[in-house]
C-alpha cells in the first residue's frame, strides 16, 4: 500500500506534484505538508499536516507512526534566496535530507525523491550541452548544498540500499503556483507582468541562456523516475533532465507573437552572476537511455500554455 509525504508540498513544485500523484494514486494515500498553517488552497481536497523539516523528531515520529511508505523531498532555500542566507540554508537543505536518509537506511521508507539542480554546475562546466559527468564546481551555496547532497544520496544508496532518486531541475516555468526565490524566476514573472502591464524588467540580461522547462514535463519526469523499476535508475547521485533553453531577449519574442505591443528591459541583478555560472543547455541522454524520458513541451507550446492559463487576479 504506497502512502506518500510530499514535505514542502505548499511550493511552486510540491503544488502540482500534489494535484498529479492524488490523481493517479488517491487522495487519502498522498499527505501534504508544509511550515505554512493553513493548507494552500489548490491541495485542500486532502490529508495536510503543518511540519518543519528542521523538527527531526517530529518527522520521524509521523513518517513511522503513519507508516509512510515514500517521501519527496521538496523543502529548501532557492539559489537567490539561499545567498542572502547562506548558513540557514546550507542546514536547511542538509539536514533534512539526512532525516529523511536516515529513516530510509532504517526501512522505514521504501523510496524517496530529493530535486538536485542546474545549480550543482559552475562556471568551470562545459556551458553547451552539459554532459552527466562533468567538472562540477558550483559557486552558490544553493549549488554547494545541492551538490553535496547529490554525493549524499549516492553514499545511501551503495552503502545502505536505499531507494533515494533524484533529478537535476532545470529551471521550471508553471502557472498553478508562484515559484520560492531562484535566479530562473523571472521566465514564471514575465508571464504574469505580460498579462498585467504588456511589459516586463527583466532582472537577468538580454542574451543570459539557461536550461527551462515546462511544469507539466518536470512533474511528469518525477512520476515517470519515481515508478520506474528499481533497475532502471542506474544513477543514484541525480539525472539532468533538459526541456528548452532559452534567453529573456528570446522568451520575449515569443511573447510578442501573441501580445504584439509586449515590451522588455533589463535590469541585471545579483542573481545575474548566479546565471553566468550555469550552463545554457543539458544532454539528458542518460535519462532517455534509462527510463525514457522525453519532454513533451519546447518554448512555442510553453508560451502559448502559459499565456492561456496564467491569472493575474489570482496572485494580486
Ligand atoms: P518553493 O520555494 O516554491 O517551495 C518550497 C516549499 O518548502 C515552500 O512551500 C516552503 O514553505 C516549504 N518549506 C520551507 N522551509 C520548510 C521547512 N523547514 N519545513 C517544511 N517546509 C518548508 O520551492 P520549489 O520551487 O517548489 O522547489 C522544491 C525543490 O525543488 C527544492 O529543493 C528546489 O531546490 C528544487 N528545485 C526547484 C527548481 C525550480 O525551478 N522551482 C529547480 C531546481 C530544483
Ligand atoms: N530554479 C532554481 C533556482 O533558480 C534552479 O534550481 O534557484
Amino acid at each position: 500500500m504506497k502512502k506518500v509525504l510530499i514535505i514542502g508540498a505548499g511550493g511552486q513544485i510540491g503544488t502540482e506534484l500534489v494535484l498529479k500523484l492524488r490523481e493517479m494514486f488517491g487522495n487519502e494515500n498522498i499527505i501534504a505538508s508544509d511550515l505554512k498553517d493553513e493548507c494552500p488552497s489548490l491541495i485542500q481536497d486532502g490529508p495536510y499536516v503543518k511540519m518543519d523539516i528542521m523538527d527531526r523528531a517530529f518527522v520521524r515520529n509521523y513518517i513511522i507512526e503513519n507508516k509512510v511508505t515514500e517521501v519527496y523531498l521538496l523543502a529548501a532555500l532557492l539559489s537567490a534566496t539561499a545567498e542572502k542566507n547562506p548558513d540557514f540554508a546550507w542546514r536547511l537543505n542538509m539536514e533534512g535530507l539526512f532525516t529523511i536518509l536516515d529513516l530510509a537506511k532504517e526501512k522505514h521508507l521504501q523510496k524517496v525523491f530529493w530535486p538536485s539542480s542546474i545549480a550543482v554546475f559552475g562556471p568551470t562546466t562545459p556551458r553547451v550541452n552539459t554532459p552527466q559527468y562533468t567538472v562540477m564546481e558550483p559557486t552558490t551555496v544553493y549549488g554547494i548544498s545541492k551538490q553535496a547532497g547529490e554525493r549524499w544520496c549516492e553514499y545511501y544508496a551503495n552503502k545502505f540500499d536505499v531507494d533515494v532518486r533524484s533529478i537535476r531541475y532545470p529551471g521550471l516555468i508553471s502557472y498553478k503556483s508562484l515559484p520560492g526565490g531562484g535566479t530562473t524566476d523571472y521566465a514564471v514573472d514575465i508571464f504574469y507582468k505580460a498579462k498585467e502591464t504588456q511589459s516586463f524588467t527583466s532582472f537577468l540580461s538580454e542574451d543570459t541562456r539557461l536550461p527551462m522547462m515546462f511544469m507539466d514535463d518536470a512533474i511528469r519526469g518525477t512520476i515517470e523516475l519515481m515508478e520506474t523499476a528499481k533497475e532502471n535508475v542506474k544513477i543514484r547521485s541525480s539525472y539532468k533532465l533538459s526541456g528548452c533553453d532559452i534567453t529573456p531577449a528570446e522568451l520575449a519574442n515569443e511573447i510578442r507573437l501573441h501580445m504584439p505591443d509586449f515590451h522588455i528591459d533589463y535590469a541585471p541583478d545579483f542573481r545575474q552572476a548566479i546565471a553566468d555560472s550555469w550552463p545554457d543547455s543539458i544532454d539528458d541522454s542518460e535519462a532517455q537511455e534509462h527510463w525514457g524520458w522525453k519532454p513533451n513541451f519546447d518554448a512555442k507550446s510553453l508560451v502559448k500554455t502559459m499565456l492561456e492559463n496564467v491569472q493575474v487576479s489570482a496572485v494580486k
